[in-house]
């Protein structure tokens, strides 16, 4: 159950007018880079990019504060509202991909912009669940080209999102967690980043961009034992060590290839900023207790939408979701992922 919370949820609304104006600025900034011209977006991972993969399976549903932000009801996202996905996909100028899931049912039809192909829960790894890993997200691209779906063409104009945000790590904890077996982990995990990341490449999508590991000390789950006040310091360096390993791990693939496809996203740097700065860094979107979820259980072995065997409730909700960073133990809210984009969009910018 543990490494269930580490994995749930995110969320969305309209691209405020603090996202917009702070696209304008990156653009002024960046306009003397040549801007490629992309038509898709491939999207792999987990919860902080899944849009409709993982959660109708769950039993709670239709009847989670999921989504009460955006669209009004759980759709599948691990949040409020809208999640990294629908925001990094305006930055590029390109739409939300369809949830691989609608693809297995319905079809390619809607997969125009791409595909989304990521699964909440999942880690490069097995985590525990029935879900595909990462490795098993990028087999559906891979047959997706060999099927003609997609033509080189549309792959050598694409864009992939990928995240890892720290599955493997959570299910590690909750099912062996010794501090000795960690480091290892943590290299093994990388590793696999790296033969994924390179992998992607070689199907042809151009641009690649790979998520930080973020401040996994920070998150309520791990925050509620200090009543949401302090970070667990020991945590963060593990989190530290998967994030100068992936560093090295980008550049020496970067230097493999002649076009330097692949850039990490630094949810790290732009989470623990808002953290510490209590919002944006243009002071237009403020969190008063960023450690604080909007969403959580009311005690031990409840989580953000759990109810109890009458039906109860056994959760609580702030009042507005925008006030808060955190939505439940591990996702931002729509809000707090508007506030880390205006961080990432810069650096989304420059590389394509
Ligand atoms: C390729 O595979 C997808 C997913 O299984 C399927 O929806 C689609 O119809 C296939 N396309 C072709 C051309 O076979
Ligand atoms: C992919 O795009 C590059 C230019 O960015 C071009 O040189 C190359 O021929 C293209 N390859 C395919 C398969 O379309
Ligand atoms: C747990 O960790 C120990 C030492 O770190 C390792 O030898 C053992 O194989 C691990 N067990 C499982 C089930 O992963
Ligand atoms: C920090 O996290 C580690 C690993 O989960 C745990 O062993 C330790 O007790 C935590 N420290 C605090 C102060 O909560």
């Amino acid at each position: 159950m543990e490494s269930t919370k580490l994995f749930l949820p995110f969320f969305s609304l309209f691209f405020t007018l603090s996202l917009l104006s702070g696209l304008g600025l990156a653009r002024h900034h960046h306009h003397q880079h040549r801007h490629l011209q992309l038509s898709k977006l491939f999207v792999f991972g987990d919860l902080y990019v899944d849009t409709g993969n993982t959660s109708p399976s769950d039993p709670n549903y239709p009847k989670t504060p999921y989504g009460v932000t955006f669209p009004g009801h759980p759709d599948g996202r691990f949040s409020n509202g809208r999640v990294l996905t629908s925001y990094a996909a305006r930055i590029l100028g390109l739409k939300s991909p369809i949830p691989y899931r609608v693809v297995e049912k319905e079809g390619v039809e809607g997969a125009k912009d791409g595909v989304n192909f990521a699964y909440g829960g999942t880690g490069v790894f097995k985590t525990g669940y029935d879900l595909p890993t990462m490795t098993t997200q990028i087999d559906f691209l891979q047959h997706l080209i060999a099927n003609s779906t997609f033509t080189p063409q549309d792959i050598n104009s694409s864009f992939a999102l990928v995240s890892v945000s720290g599955n493997d790590y959570s299910y590690y904890l909750s099912t062996n967690g010794s501090i000795k077996g960690f480091i290892p982990l943590i290299v093994r995990v990388v590793k696999q980043i790296g033969v994924n990341l390179k992998r992607i490449h070689s199907l042809g999508v151009k641009k690649i961009s790979i998520t930080a590991l973020g401040p996994l000390q920070c998150v309520p789950e791990i925050t509620s034992s200090s009543d949401f006040k302090h970070c667990n310091s020991s945590l963060a360096l593990l989190v530290d060590f998967h994030n100068l390993l992936l560093r090295q791990a980008v550049d020496k693939l970067n230097k493999e290839t002649n076009d330097a496809p692949f850039f990490i996203l630094d949810l790290h740097a732009a989470f623990l900023s808002i953290i510490q700065n209590k919002g944006d860094p243009q002071g237009s979107i403020k969190f008063a207790t960023p450690l604080q979820p909007c969403c959580h259980g009311t005690s031990r072995g409840y989580y953000c939408g759990s109810v109890d065997e009458d039906g109860q409730k056994k959760y609580v909700l702030c009042e507005d979701p925008n006030s808060a960073f955190f939505w439940d133990d591990v996702h931002p809210t729509q809000q707090g992922w508007i506030a880390a984009l205006t961080f990432l969009i810069s650096a989304m910018k420059q590389h394509v």
